[in-house]
């Protein structure tokens, strides 16, 4: 019997009716979900095509690029540019923004992507995935660099795909958090994860946690205190996580709850922070918030957060509304000097864990 399944296009079509977003919209995500079946495709050859190892060029962000960080950005390029759809892109792999070809007409969005995140797991066969960001140009001229500085709240849609052992487009247009799983043998995404939404409890935790030391004091606590579990001021056991891939860890977020850091640190004082604003912090938090969930900086909302350059990086804390609203809270204290440094019962007085005691 024939079943009748919402398709990535029926989906767009019907989600957009009546909005202020034109069918335009919808056809540059199809555009960009085209792009994403054909890194799908690539990713899934790994080393058959050559594509693990590393190149000897570095990206403007000082990194060194892997053969599929170069052929994704330049898929998404291509499928992207020719449809009179956007007005100019803007990539993790592109110093300035791409301009589109004179051929072509221009249309009145602007495309931020990461083609390749966490590009450092594509020799390892682990999750990698694309991020991606909308944004209106409304004007007739070619859009400067400043027209792509605007706030994560101004995004019409955002999204990711996550090329696991299955490929997943989660999307939102500003009414919900959907999720779509493509149909290789039918070339469809279809969707199967309608309405995500982020528990507001967890007791899950994501973080580097090598980079503890250069964190600032409240994410030490924070952290401190979930670690110490049943025997801390939380009073419950946490879980911890690390995938190395956003993607990854803010899929899991989605299905099952969870809190996602990457805070400032002192590491390299130059950059506050790891990750992107534009173009992988904010389509996370637009998602995360479409789905219930929270997301800042630690000490504001990371979508109302003004970018002064295309790649600046920003603290991301992301996930479960509870403890993402605890991590502010744990910032707010510590910059008025009201936070209670955390001692793990493991290092108190009566434990035997004190050198003393060792000794
Ligand atoms: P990219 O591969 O696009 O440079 O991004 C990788 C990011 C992100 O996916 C992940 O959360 C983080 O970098 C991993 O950082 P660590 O290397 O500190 O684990
Ligand atoms: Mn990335
Ligand atoms: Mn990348």
């Amino acid at each position: 019997m024939f079943t009748r399944r919402t398709t990535l296009s029926k989906f767009l079509i019907e989600q957009l009716k009546g909005s202020k977003e034109s069918n335009d919209l919808a056809a540059l995500l199809v555009d960009v979900a085209a792009a994403i079946k054909a890194i799908s495709a690539v990713a899934a050859k790994g080393a058959l095509e050559g594509n693990t190892g590393s190149l000897e060029t570095v990206n403007v962000q000082g990194e060194t690029q892997k053969p599929l960080d170069v052929l994704t950005n330049e898929i998404m390029l291509r499928h992207c540019d020719w449809g009179g759809l956007v007005a100019g892109m803007a990539s993790e792999e592109m110093e300035e923004p791409f301009a589109i070809p004179a051929e072509y007409e221009r249309g009145r969005y602007l495309l931020l992507f990461d083609p390749l995140d966490g590009s450092s797991n594509i020799d390892l066969n682990v999750a990698v995935g694309t991020i991606f960001s909308v944004l209106v140009h409304d004007s007739a001229q070619p859009p400067q660099l400043q027209d792509f500085l605007q706030i994560g709240k101004k995004q019409v849609a955002a999204g990711y795909a996550i090329y696991g052992p299955s490929t997943l487009l989660v999307l939102t247009v500003g009414r919900g958090t959907h999720g779509f799983t493509l149909d290789r043998e039918i070339g469809n995404f279809i969707l199967t994860h309608p309405n995500l939404s982020v528990p507001n409890e967890t007791s899950e935790f994501a973080i580097n946690t090598s980079n503890e030391r250069f964190w600032e004091p409240p994410m030490q606590r924070y952290v401190e205190e979930c670690k110490a579990g049943k025997t801390g001021p939380r009073e419950r056991d946490f879980n911890m996580r690390w995938i190395a891939s956003m993607v990854a860890e803010v899929h899991r977020i989605l299905i099952r709850g969870g809190v996602f850091m990457y805070p400032r640190d002192s590491k390299a004082p130059n950059k506050s922070g790891r990750l992107r604003l534009l173009y992988e912090a904010n389509p996370m938090a637009m998602l995360i918030e479409q789905a219930g969930g929270l997301a800042s900086t630690g000490r504001g909302c990371l979508l109302e957060k003004q970018p002064e350059q295309l790649h600046q990086r920003a603290p991301v804390i992301l996930g479960s509304r509870c403890e993402v609203e605890r991590i502010e809270r744990y910032h707010h204290e510590y910059d008025k000097g009201e936070d209670q440094p955390f001692v793990s019962p493991l290092f108190n007085e009566r434990s035997l864990f004190r050198p003393e005691a060792r000794a």
